[in-house]
């Protein structure tokens, strides 16, 4: 079992990354394992795999639960992918054929009542992924002004009533301090206007909580980061995977892979090509989303968004 966390378009990703026996892949974002095992089935009897988490309680659990059946197969760090150029060759995995990003957060740490991850769960707002970099949701709260705030619920929420909700909070502070999930998740309750024509789908917390993850991680910065290391890691004929949860993501992932097909960067004016730089990627297929029925076992996987493109020689 995952421990909570069912892997997403599992099928897909084991299909589309093609993991052969005695292959190196590394899963960037190895969460409750899941991927990680069916690719390590894959490659059964000999490939190996890096997986990484900046999360060390997800390396914890999955260091018990799959090191039993893989052995010295499976290598795993506490790591931010951020600093996959550095860490994957340290570990014997400076050439691969395979590399997946499965973004966000594990449905183990949103139910993780110590964390803040979820208005649901609740529990002091803290929701960095590692606790020894960056600073917790709480302080942020407590230290931007309302343009600030307002400004961020925008960006990384694309929140409508991000004006109201960032004076609801400033106006909250003056008397208490926001430390929990549960005072935030009502504040914004309580400031977001309730049409009662056009019922929310959402949770009205759910976007601003969102946008405080990731800007707690600098989650896009970190997601390009990722993207530009997994370039030089992978070997002609490597395929690159990414699973993204929202649009900010994956529109970041897109042009990445958009970028990388097309390689040449000069001004379409200039007659000939100065930079020099060659295509590096083909996609593969056309973007994946998960079927109903998937949507249906596992929720959290309604707004999975898979792309996927091959290394090629540059
Ligand atoms: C959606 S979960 C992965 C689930 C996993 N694929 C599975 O099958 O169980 C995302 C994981 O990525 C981790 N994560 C998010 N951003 C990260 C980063 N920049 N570097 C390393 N790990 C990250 C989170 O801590 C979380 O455990």
């Amino acid at each position: 079992m995952e421990e909570g966390h069912l892997p997403v378009l599992a099928e897909e990703v084991v299909e589309i990354l093609r993991p052969a026996p005695g292959s190196l892949q590394i899963d960037a974002t190895v969460g409750g394992g899941g991927h990680t095992e069916r690719i390590l089935e894959a490659t059964d009897p000999d490939g190996r795999l890096l997986g990484l988490d900046a999360d060390g309680a997800a390396i914890a659990r999955v260091d018990r639960r799959l090191r039993p059946r893989f052995g010295d197969r499976l290598v795993l760090r506490q790591a931010n992918f951020r600093d996959l150029a550095d860490v994957a060759p340290a570990a014997g995995f400076g050439a691969v054929d395979g590399l997946l990003f499965d973004l966000g957060l594990s449905s183990t740490q949103l139910a993780d009542r110590t964390r803040g991850f979820g208005f649901r769960a609740g529990g002091p707002l803290d929701m960095r992924f590692d606790a020894r970099r960056g600073v917790p949701a709480a302080e942020l709260i407590a230290s931007l002004d309302a343009a600030e705030l307002a400004a961020l619920f925008r960006r990384y929420g694309e929140e409508p009533n991000a004006g109201r909700i960032a004076r609801a909070i400033v106006d909250a502070r003056r008397t208490t301090q926001i430390e929990t999930a549960e005072q935030l998740a009502s504040i914004v309750e309580r400031a977001v206007p309730v049409n009662p024509r056009a019922r929310r789908r959402i949770h009205p917390a759910t976007r601003v909580f969102q946008a405080l993850r990731i800007a707690v991680n600098e989650e896009l910065d970190a997601l390009q980061a990722g993207l530009a290391a997994a370039m030089n890691l992978l070997r002609p004929g490597g395929r690159l995977v990414v699973l993204s949860y929202h649009s900010l993501e994956d529109r970041i992932v897109k042009r990445f892979i958009a970028a990388e097909r097309k390689g040449c960067t000069c001004p379409p004016e200039l007659p000939v090509c100065v930079c020099g730089r060659n295509p590096r990627l083909r996609p593969v297929g056309k973007p994946v989303t998960p079927k109903p029925e998937e949507i249906a076992a596992n929720p959290r996987s309604r707004s999975a968004r898979l792309r996927a493109a091959e290394r090629i020689a540059a």
